[in-house]
């Protein structure tokens, strides 16, 4: 009697430890990357710090939050610097899971930098702009900078992960 009341203690000690162990497992297998300088990982890690300040200059535009003219040139600037760094971790080869470029990336090399050059440019345009103040002349170019990242997506990124 005494032993199943142990047991079965202890079985309900491992459910949950065992979840804990797989999630832990599952994490490592996705974020290992074990490729040489590791392009996929920090191209990924820039993208998404590009994200997360767009989005924030985004919810400003969008009247989600109140504008404020010193902490929009914050990320607009922050922008700028991060708009030159994803594409010198684009090396040939680098398409390997989870990455979402396109093989239009290396096969289109002119096409590529193209695209890069109207995002650096946008993106540049929208920190100048910012200094301004004037919501009304820095939307435009934010939307500027927001097509430059959709028509770019469009010819080099795969809508879903393979992954
Ligand atoms: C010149 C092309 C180009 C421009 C411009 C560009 N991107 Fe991307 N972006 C890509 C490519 C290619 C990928 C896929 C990279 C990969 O998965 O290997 C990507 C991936 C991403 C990702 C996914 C990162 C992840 O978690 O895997 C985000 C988020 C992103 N871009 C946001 C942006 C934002 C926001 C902008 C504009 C402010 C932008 N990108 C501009 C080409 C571009």
């Amino acid at each position: 009697m005494m032993d199943i009341m142990v047991s079965s203690r202890y079985y309900l000690f491992q459910v949950p430890l065992l979840a804990v162990v797989c999630v832990a497992l599952l994490s490592a297998c996705q974020k290992e990357d074990t490729h040489p300088g590791q392009p996929v990982t920090k191209r990924e890690r820039i993208f998404k710090e590009n994200i997360r300040t767009f989005e924030a200059m985004g919810l400003m535009i969008r009247d989600k939050e109140p504008y404020s003219a010193k902490e929009f040139l914050g990320y607009a600037q922050q922008l700028k610097a991060l708009s030159t760094q994803p594409w010198a971790y684009f090396p040939p080869g680098s398409d390997y899971a989870p990455s979402r470029a396109l093989p239009a990336v290396w096969q289109q090399p002119e096409a590529f930098k193209q695209a890069q050059e109207k995002f650096t440019v946008a993106a540049a345009q929208l920190a100048d702009v910012a200094q301004t103040g004037k919501l009304d002349q820095i939307k435009p170019i934010y939307n500027q900078v927001k097509e430059s990242c959709a028509s770019c997506h469009h010819d080099f990124r795969a809508a879903y992960s393979l992954l």
